[in-house]
């Protein structure tokens, strides 16, 4: 039987450059060496792509000497192929790597996670893991993402679009507005971003003022919304693409005052809880939403939900889809799984069977009408 060729993708310009090279050091373990053939292909923090013999592990060393670059394919003509440059001078010389059957961006955040990367796979005509370039994009959003949620009928806290150029013109007009919405405490977050980067807890005005200057820095859209009262962080695995299925729940149980960047992966304190401790209704009912929100911005592959939960009424609201959710084999994604009855390795392949499903549908589509 012929191996399937995989090109696996981290590291990345993202802020969680760091956290996708542990994640793609789970998924290179997980891959079978008998059933796939397996390409690293790293990118640096500037976007350059690189591969070589050991790529990961010349990443986590920050060693890059021994890699060469790879120019990503843009044009269907070079379908499944990879130019390898073996001289540092672009175009001098470059030979084909041909037969990617497909790519598996194992990266997190913008640039990764938000449509770019796949829009480049869509212009290969390359199969790839996980969801195309609007679930990608929308799911990043969180400014459209909890429009397309309302629309869909699925409880979502109330929150507010602010432009940086709002604030720029009159915060205190901005602060007036946000107030409006109802107590403190708010939360102040950039549109476009993740692992709670850029993210503040605001209990005052003056901590209003301070968290949206700093959302300001990491993006021109801002989202404020009311904080969530009691809140208990539920997060459910969802995977499939047509007919999406959804794991257990699973509750994270913060060390810190919220789920901030540092808890996530610095000082590793958070501990997840698995099955979430919630009454049959209402674990249901998660479930429920988290496939509705999957189908409403069209994800494939995979997706992470994650939700609040009241710890006294119940009361459920989706927080945020992640389409490439945090993959270490010790991460909730995997791990729901896990409980659910599907081991990561057998995970790492139905997402690789999902890829090439998709890829045949997406090849029955005609783009033009041939006479
Ligand atoms: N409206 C809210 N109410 C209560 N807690 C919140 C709210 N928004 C964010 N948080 C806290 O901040 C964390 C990060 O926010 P989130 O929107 O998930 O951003 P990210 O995309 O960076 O993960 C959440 O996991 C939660 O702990
Ligand atoms: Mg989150």
């Amino acid at each position: 039987m012929k191996k399937l060729r995989v090109a696996v993708l981290f590291g990345g310009r993202s802020g969680e450059h760091d956290v996708s090279l542990m994640s793609a050091r789970s998924v290179l373990g997980a891959l079978d060496p008998q059933r796939y053939e397996v390409i690293q292909i790293g990118v640096t923090l500037d976007g350059n792509w690189l591969t070589g013999a050991n790529t990961l592990d010349a990443f986590d060393r920050k060693d890059f000497a021994s890699l060469t670059s790879v120019i990503p394919p843009t044009e269907p003509a070079a379908r499944q192929s990879l130019y390898i440059a073996r001289s540092t001078k672009m175009g001098d010389k470059l030979e084909t790597l041909s037969g990617v059957d497909v790519f598996f961006p194992v990266l997190h955040g913008p640039f990764g996670e938000d449509g770019t990367m796949q829009g480049l796979f869509e212009l290969a005509d390359a199969a790839y893991v996980g969801a195309g370039v609007a679930g990608s994009s929308v799911g990043m959003d969180k400014g459209i993402f909890k429009d397309v949620m309302r629309a869909n009928g699925i409880p979502i806290v109330e929150s507010m679009l602010i432009l940086r150029t709002d604030l720029e013109k009159n915060m205190n007009a901005v602060i007036e507005k946000i107030e409006k919405m109802g107590e403190y405490p708010f939360f102040a977050k950039p549109a476009n971003l993740g692992s709670s980067v850029g993210i503040s807890k605001c209990n005052s005005r003056s901590d209003l003022s301070e968290g949206l200057m700093e959302a300001a820095r990491f993006d021109r859209r801002l989202i404020v919304e009311k904080g969530a009262r009691n809140a208990r962080e539920i997060e459910v695995s969802v995977l499939g693409n047509e007919e999406p299925q959804a794991s257990v729940c699973g509750e994270v149980l913060p060390s810190r005052e919220f789920y901030s960047y540092e808890s996530k992966y610095i000082d590793g304190t958070s501990g997840l809880l698995i099955p979430a401790q919630l009454p049959a209704e209402v674990s249901d009912k998660i479930r429920e939403y988290a496939i509705r929100a999957y189908k409403a911005i069209d994800c494939a592959g995979m997706a992470r939900a994650d939700f609040f939960v009241d710890g006294k009424t119940n009361q459920i609201y989706l927080n945020e889809l992640n389409t490439l959710p945090g993959f270490t084999s010790i991460s909730m994604y995997p791990k729901l799984w896990q409980a659910s009855g599907l081991t990561y390795p057998q995970l790492v392949d139905r997402l690789i069977g999902l890829a090439l499903e998709r890829k045949a549908q997406r090849d029955r589509t005609e783009h033009r009408r041939t006479m």
